[in-house]
């Protein structure tokens, strides 16, 4: 049998559409959430993320302010700037879009972020949040995971789940989120011995490792909920996964394609992040 489709861009749309109805709500309590997004330097890639990200928040009714920085920018600016959005009553998020030149401490701009405003769920406490189980606002990529996960009808406490990867951005997070939803979670790596064996074992598995195709159905259960995380461009230009999409497609139960998959969750989790910071703010 093949498996069924988690289709991320038709559940990131319902989501928007819950997002939007409650900003209207919260609009008629005269709160407007906001958004700003920090953009240094004119990395290509960072420049279009920056832009998806100012269309969602005028398609949701935010308040949105995009701060585009020269690459020459100190980081006693860009620091001046996030305290200057730490104090603002507007903004309920701040998202600074990384990688950012090299000349700035990205841990030092990461940390001089407000918890409170923390979007993205990159900062120390945020972190820290997240593994003691607190009330965080959660990296938008594993939340994103973990939604589209919940809303395809998986059940996810008492399951096997395994992560390939141990970024802080994806694989680590993704792994903790897994374990408050109470699966049993292993965190597979470059360095892991017998990869194809535990991939195996997974009810769900998630693959966050920036490898085109590496994961083919011989790391595949039958019947696993298999979702890909990668974003890879091959050589003919075409976007694929870190999964062997194809190859996968008759053994797992449900999959994410690529693109369609998790993407389209990313900006949609942070949609959510701002909007749960709005209402804390003015509770
Ligand atoms: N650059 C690529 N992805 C991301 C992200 O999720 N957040 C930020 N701040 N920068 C990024």
């Amino acid at each position: 049998m093949s498996a069924q489709i988690i289709a991320g861009k038709k559940i990131s749309d319902m989501i928007r559409e819950e997002i939007q109805r409650e900003t209207a709500e919260l609009k008629e309590k005269g709160v407007v959430p906001g958004l700003a997004v920090v953009l240094v330097g004119e990395d290509p890639a960072s420049k279009v993320y920056v832009g998806s990200k100012e269309k969602a928040c005028q398609q949701l009714g935010f308040h949105s302010e995009v701060h585009r920085l020269e690459e020459t920018t100190s980081e006693e600016q860009l620091l001046a700037l996030i305290d200057q959005l730490n104090n603002d009553d507007q903004i309920n998020g701040i998202l600074v879009q990384l990688p950012l030149p090299k000349h700035i401490n990205e841990k030092a701009v990461i940390d001089a972020i407000h918890v409170d405003k923390d979007v993205d769920g990159f900062h120390p406490e945020s972190v820290g949040n997240l593994v003691i189980g607190d009330d965080s606002l959660l990296p938008c990529t594993p939340a994103g995971c973990i939604e589209l996960i919940k809303r395809s009808g998986v059940d996810i406490a008492g399951k096997h789940a395994v992560v390939i990867g141990r970024s802080n951005i994806v694989g680590k997070p993704v792994a903790m989120l897994l374990l408050r939803e109470n699966a049993t979670v292993t965190i597979c790596h470059s360095r892991t011995a017998n990869m194809e064996e535990i991939a195996k074992q997974a009810d769900i598995l998630v693959v966050a490792i920036g490898k085109a195709k590496a994961i083919d159905s011989k790391y595949v259960k039958p019947g696993a909920v298999v979702i890909d995380v990668g974003i890879n461009r091959l050589p003919d230009g075409k976007l694929c996964g870190d999964v062997d999409y194809e190859d996968c497609l008759e053994t797992a139960g449900f999959i994410t394609p690529v693109p369609g998959g998790v993407g389209p969750m990313t900006i949609t989790m942070l949609m959510n992040n701002t909007i749960t910071a709005a209402k804390r703010a003015h509770k």
